[in-house]
Formats: structure tokens, C-alpha cells, sequence
């Protein structure tokens, strides 16, 4: 759990006019493993993601292969991602053991963003993989279809590890029998060194 401060938009857009601090509210902000309670939650925040999607990453945290972690806001769900340690079987890239752990599909909810829950949200899996003994974190982005995600891994320190993005195709079928596949440009990105 952390404290998050729930004005600093706010207060960025006083500084710029000059004027005091009037007020500080703080909200907590708790990072935990989801829950099948959470899947219709989930389900709010991301209606293009399909329910299996959700059920089957938290049998696969069950079976320790990854973890599934949501970002409570005053107990309402505002964003997810995996944090992957081995990849699942079910998964097209499972025999692939580099470039982990990995965080994978980070989401905040889009009404959310902007507002420091990405950065927050990060800085807290650095400390999960910290405490699981590890001391880099890796994370793929699209640069050219997701500019400002890459923007913001490198502000927080992370750095490229290829000159080039590659083409990553994937597929995989949810427990509901559903198919799923696609195509992304992804550069893979490493945090500094999280133990110092
Ligand atoms: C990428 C994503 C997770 C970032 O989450 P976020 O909560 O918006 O992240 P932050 O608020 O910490 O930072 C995002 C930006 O808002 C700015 N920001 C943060 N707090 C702010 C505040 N209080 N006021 C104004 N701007 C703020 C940051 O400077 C940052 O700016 P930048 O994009 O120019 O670098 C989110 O946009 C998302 O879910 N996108 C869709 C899914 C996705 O693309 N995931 C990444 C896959 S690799």
C-alpha cells in the first residue's frame, strides 16, 4: 500500500498561476493480487478485454507462473497488469525465458491517466520484483503506436535494449475456447539496476 497525493494535478496547475496551497487530501492506493470477485471490475475499466482473459491470468497466478495485480483506489479497481516471472503454458511465447520478469499489459482506466497512477503503479512492481529477490524489470512497448508509454519508461529510467523495435506475433485461446491473436511492433526496455 502507498499514499498517494490526489491533488498534485491540481497543485501543478496553482504553481503555475503562483497562488498558495490551499488544501491536501491524500487517497490510498493499494496494489493487490485479483481476485475472480474482481473480474467484473475489471471488466468496467476495460470492456474490450473478454472475462476469460481475466479468469485464466489468475489460475495462472495460482500456478505462480506470473502475477496478476490490480490498483485499488478507495476500494474501486482503476487499473491491471501482469507481472510475468515464467510465461504460461498457454501462452505462444512460453518456451521463451529472456527479458523476465516482465510487466505485461499495464492498464490504468482511462478517466485515470494523466494523474500519476501509471508512475505509481510501476514504482510498486519494482518493489514486488525487488522483494522477489531480482533487481531488473523488464517492459515492451510500441514506440511509434504508443509514444507516450514509451515516454513515460524512459522517464522513469528505463532503457532500450535494441536499436529497432521487432515484430511480435502472438495468439493464444482463453478457456472460454476464444481466439486471440495479433501483430505489435515491440522494443523491449530494462529498468536500471533496482537493488541500488
Ligand atoms: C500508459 C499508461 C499505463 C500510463 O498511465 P498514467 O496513469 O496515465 O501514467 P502517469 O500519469 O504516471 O504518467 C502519464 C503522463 O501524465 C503526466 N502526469 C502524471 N501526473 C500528472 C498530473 N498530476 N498532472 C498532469 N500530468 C501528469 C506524466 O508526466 C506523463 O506525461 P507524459 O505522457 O508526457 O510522459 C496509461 O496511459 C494506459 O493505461 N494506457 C493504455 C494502455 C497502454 O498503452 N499500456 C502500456 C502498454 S506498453
Amino acid at each position: 500500500m502507498g499514499w498517494f497525493d490526489d491533488t498534485r494535478g491540481m497543485r501543478d496547475k496553482q504553481q503555475k498561476r503562483q497562488t498558495p496551497i490551499l488544501f491536501l487530501v491524500t487517497a490510498p492506493l493499494v496494489v493487490r493480487d485479483a481476485a475472480l470477485s474482481d473480474v467484473e471490475d475489471l471488466k468496467r475499466i476495460n470492456n474490450a478485454k473478454a472475462s476469460a482473459v481475466h479468469r485464466d491470468r489468475i489460475r495462472d497466478a495460482h500456478e505462480s507462473y506470473i502475477r496478476y495485480l490490480v490498483l485499488e483506489q478507495r476500494g474501486t479497481i482503476s487499473g491491471y497488469c501482469v507481472l510475468v516471472f515464467r510465461r504460461p503454458p498457454s501462452w505462444s511465447d512460453t518456451a521463451d525465458g529472456e527479458h523476465l520478469p516482465q510487466v505485461v499489459d499495464l492498464y490504468i482506466e482511462p478517466e485515470q491517466r494523466e494523474r500519476g497512477l501509471g508512475t505509481f503503479f510501476l514504482r510498486q512492481l519494482e518493489s514486488i520484483v525487488v522483494n522477489a529477490g531480482k533487481n531488473r524489470l523488464f517492459i515492451a512497448v510500441d514506440p511509434v503506436g504508443n509514444p507516450r508509454a514509451h515516454a513515460l519508461y524512459l522517464r522513469l529510467g528505463y532503457a532500450p535494449l535494441e536499436r529497432e523495435p521487432h515484430r511480435v506475433h502472438w495468439h493464444f485461446v482463453d478457456s472460454d475456447g476464444e481466439s486471440h491473436e495479433g501483430c505489435d511492433w515491440s522494443l523491449t526496455l530494462r529498468s536500471s539496476n533496482l537493488s541500488t
